[in-house]
């Protein structure tokens, strides 16, 4: 047996032994009791009785161990000429500083601090400063409109929220104070203190005595130590995309994602204490929570946080300069990154000005990996190039081809086999499971190992019904797809109505909400379609209230503003179309998924408990996209 197959058996058997070993690699500062609690199905805690403080692990730890002296944090921003390097003691102190700054703030173990920041280093050292407090942080992507940040707000109930002047979107700079302002002014949530990180590109307006700036605040702040907090203690909230317009609050505990990160870093990537990894995301989403954050500093490594974008800033080799600049050893990225760079680049001539000998590995996820992206990576890299799949909920690798433990034969299109501790199976609507090679739900048979949701925040309810209840016994992805007679997994989209646009995670039920608070539209949906860049751009068909007289054009122009204004830029909804009407089953349930099959040019089977054929015959010119036979 392979050491991949071994160790997947045992974890799977024998769950409390296998993560009880993994857990030795984490500094606790009472050991837990049990490693696995599974005494309230379908809950299950990790390392309970146990005490740790998870920035302890990420920073003071190391310096204690002599990596004082060796850079934790590589920050590298083309858009405003900037590089700097923080060893680990640099870093602790920094962090300790800002802890302390926002003790004084009013900030205690189990608060929440909402840090809405773009990406420089102030957003790592805020998150691991209340870390270190026990204070529990909740990030929010920076490309998200005022009213999605207040909706998060009201959720967390924040005692302060850390922001900043400005973002810098490739040559623009993005004002994010406005942005706070006005989701303050939304939320019905009252929010006391926030600090402002003033950037030089733009200063920002405060409002006294709510806001402080950075600086001042951290001039004559004490720095504090590691608060101990219990292994199953919330570390952050993280929102993401659920089927309707509220998003789904993702919890993170401390014991369990500690251990299991630092399990995934040598097992998964191949990384170790030392070595330089590159996550080219941003910490508003999980892989810059996971990976550019706390599993390289759980580890020890050196984590590279990079202010730009694949392309543009300042050409389409800026990732191939940051790998050789920095000897980064492991990069991550999303697929759709790799089409930007393809597209600009298409034959690597910008690869050759670059020394990648110390790159040993691309990881690509947050996206299918289409194996076109998949060839031509691998082909200009000459290196390993290895698909992945996880989401927000489980916060790391739930099936990969685990680079550090045993590498298997690539299928192009497959992000591999389940990752141990992962019990994936795909089943059929009523349970059963699936023959190999059959399409049905990807689940994951309880318990899911340690490190992925123990819940949803404030609202165990939702949780179970989400996940839990359609397959009881199971956890429900959201993902469809098949696995093969050799166990590869095929991930092949979501069953349900969230959609991937340049690997970020949306609800169209958040876009839909917008457009139908519109007085003339009477009913909307909103699909993703494909793209060739983006994986998937939302696509809205809207259908006006009788008798409104509006110019369609002026509408989807009004229409798409709103989204752009109220769900964010990063929404992406260009093409709206006004329409007759909306196919429906008999029982008005919209056929959102036959209207994405023919707009992404697809032999769809017309649900035989659709209303009225005729008016999905009607919009397939409209659906059709241009370019399609
Ligand atoms: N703050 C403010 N605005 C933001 C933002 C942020 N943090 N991030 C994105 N936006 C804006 C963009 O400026 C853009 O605005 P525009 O419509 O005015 O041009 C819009 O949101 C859409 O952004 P994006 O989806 O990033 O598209 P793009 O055309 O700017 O860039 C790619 C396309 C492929 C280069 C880019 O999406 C990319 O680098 N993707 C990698 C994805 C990734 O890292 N995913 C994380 C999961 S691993
Ligand atoms: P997020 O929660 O933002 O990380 O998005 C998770 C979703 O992205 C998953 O449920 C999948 O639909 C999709 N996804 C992520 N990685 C992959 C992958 N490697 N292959 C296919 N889909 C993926």
């Amino acid at each position: 047996m392979g050491a991949y197959a071994a160790a997947y058996e045992r974890s799977i058997a024998d769950p409390t032994r296998f993560w009880g070993l993994a857990a030795r690699d984490i500094r606790w500062l009472v050991p837990p009791d049990r490693v696995l609690d599974d005494g309230a199905p379908p809950f299950y805690r990790w390392f309970t009785g146990g005490e740790l403080n998870t920035c302890d692990n990420a920073l003071d730890r190391h310096v204690e161990e002599g990596r004082g002296d060796q850079p934790a944090l590589i920050y590298d921003s083309p858009v405003t000429g900037t590089t700097a390097t923080y060893t680990y003691r640099e870093l602790t102190g920094l962090v300790a500083r800002f802890a302390g700054a926002l003790r004084e703030l009013g900030v205690e173990r189990g608060d929440r601090v909402v840090i809405y920041l773009p990406m420089i280093p102030e957003a790592l050292i805020a998150m691991l400063a209340c870390a270190r407090l026990g204070a529990v942080h909740s990030v929010v992507f920076g490309g998200f409109a005022a009213k999605e940040l207040a909706v998060r707000i009201d959720d967390a109930r924040p005692k302060a929220v850390v922001s900043a002047s400005c973002g810098i979107e490739g040559g623009r700079v993005v004002p994010y104070k406005p942005l706070l302002d006005a989701a303050l002014d939304l939320a019905t949530h009252k929010v006391d203190r926030c600090v402002i990180r003033q950037r030089p590109q733009l200063h920002a307006d405060l409002v006294r005595p709510r806001d402080v700036e950075w600086d001042e605040a951290v001039a004559h702040a004490q720095p504090a130590d590691c608060v101990p907090v219990a292994a199953t203690d919330p570390l952050y909230i993280l929102y993401t995309s659920g089927t309707t317009g509220r998003p789904k609050g993702v919890v993170r505990d401390n014991g369990g994602h500690a251990v299991a990160l630092r399990w995934s870093m040598e097992n998964i990537y191949g990384v170790g204490p030392g070595d330089v990894f590159w996550a080219a995301s941003d910490v508003g989403w999980v892989v810059g929570h996971s990976y550019i954050v706390y599993a390289p500093l759980l580890t020890g490594c050196t984590t590279v946080l990079y202010e730009g974008k694949p392309v543009g800033t300042p050409d389409a080799g800026a990732f191939w300069r940051v790998a050789a600049q920095h000897r980064v050893k492991a990069l991550f990225t999303a697929p759709t990154a790799i089409r930007a760079i393809k597209k600009e680049d298409p034959h690597g001539a910008l690869l050759a000005g670059y020394d990648l000998s110390a790159m040993d590995t691309l990881f690509l996820a947050g996206e299918r990996l289409d194996p076109g992206t998949y060839e031509w990576a691998a082909e200009m890299l000459g290196k390993p190039v290895i698909d992945h799949w996880w989401q927000t909920e489980s916060g790391w690798p739930m099936v990969a081809n685990l680079r550090g433990l045993e590498q298997m034969p690539v299928k192009a299109g497959s992000p591999t086999v389940a990752v141990p501790g992962y019990d994936v199976r795909v089943l059929n609507p009523d349970g059963t499971t699936a023959e190999p090679g059959t399409d049905g739900d990807i689940v994951v048979r309880l318990p899911l190992p340690p490190g992925t949701l123990p819940t949803l925040w404030k609202d165990d309810e939702r949780f179970v019904e989400s996940y839990l209840t359609r397959h009881p016994g199971h956890y429900l992805t959201g993902d469809g797809g098949h696995i093969d007679d050799e166990g590869y997994v095929w991930v092949m989209g979501r069953t349900d109505d969230v959609i991937n646009v340049a690997g970020h995670r949306l609800s169209t039920g958040t876009m839909e909400e917008v457009i139908s608070a519109h007085p003339a539209v009477a009913e909307c949906a909103v699909i993703g379609v494909h793209d060739p860049l983006k994986g998937q751009v939302p696509r809205g068909l809207v259908v006006l209230k009788s008798g409104v007289l509006a110019d369609p054009e002026e509408l989807c122009d009004e229409l798409v503003a709103m989204v752009r204004d109220q769900v964010g830029p990063v929404a992406s909804l260009k093409e709206v179309a006004v329409v007759q009407a909306l196919p429906k089953t008999r029982s008005g349930k919209i056929l959102r998924g036959t209207m994405r099959g023919i707009a992404d040019g697809e032999d769809v089977s017309v649900p035989s408990t659709i209303e009225d054929p005729g008016v999905l015959d009607a919009l397939r010119p409209v659906l059709r996209p241009p370019t399609a036979p």
